[in-house]
């Protein structure tokens, strides 16, 4: 029986990680909503010219079995992400050694977990939702400020904007990285078959 201490450790023998759900221990490394800020992970989606394009964004929540983020519904990603509904994520967490990757089929979120993630964002982050625009985005900097003080001061309680949206990414793979300052770092794959999970010991 794994805890959620022995998931932090490098000390769980190999036998551990193949008999647990990677879904639990996915659940186990990464923090509740609202407990921590959110980890920040590379998002990997591909272009129709067929190169990967790879992008850092918050890590909004791990829930349903599944990875979420949110952006701006107008951004490149989403773009990519109409056309070939697939990402790859990476989050690495260097202070404890350790690195989790997920590959799987992305869909949208529903409309309650966007205006749920939107209503625990801080602050910052709900305006940033709002200016994020691209008029914004070619205005000298002294008129950006101005605008942002301006909607700040204007809207006290902020709902999502139109373009707020947000994605799941639903594994089909799991990769749980543990390095180990004493010894080799080692990998855990996990693949979905079906209804069970393929699971492999590999060096790190
Ligand atoms: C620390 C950090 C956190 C970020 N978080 C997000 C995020 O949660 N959502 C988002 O859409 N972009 C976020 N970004 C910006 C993206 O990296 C990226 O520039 C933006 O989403 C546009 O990407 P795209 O044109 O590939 O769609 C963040 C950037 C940094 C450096």
């Amino acid at each position: 029986m794994i805890t959620s201490s022995m998931a932090f450790g490098r000390d769980c023998a190999p036998a551990e990680f193949t008999t647990i759900d990677p879904i639990r221990l996915a659940g186990l490394w990464i923090p509740e909503p609202g407990s921590a800020p959110p980890p920040l992970m590379a998002l990997a989606t591909v272009g129709a010219d067929g190169y990967p394009r790879v992008r850092h964004v918050l890590l909004s929540e791990f829930a349903d079995g599944a990875v979420y983020f949110h952006t701006d519904a107008d951004s490149a990603k989403v773009g990519e992400l109409r056309d070939r509904p697939y990402a790859a994520v990476a989050v690495a967490w260097p202070e404890v050694g350790r690195q989790l990757l997920v590959r799987g089929a992305v869909t949208r979120a529903t409309a309650a977990e966007e205006r749920a993630v939107y209503a625990r964002r801080g602050r910052y982050l709900q305006l940033l939702a709002w200016l994020n625009t691209p008029e914004q985005a070619t205005l000298p900097v002294e008129a950006r400020h101005a605008a942002w003080a301006e909607f700040d001061a204007a809207h006290a309680d902020l709902e999502p904007p139109g373009t707020w949206a947000g994605f799941a990414v639903r594994p089909e793979e799991f990769v749980f990285w543990r390095g180990d300052p004493d010894g080799p770092s080692q990998r855990t794959r996990y693949r979905r078959t079906g209804t069970a999970w393929n699971v492999e010991v590999l060096p790190g």
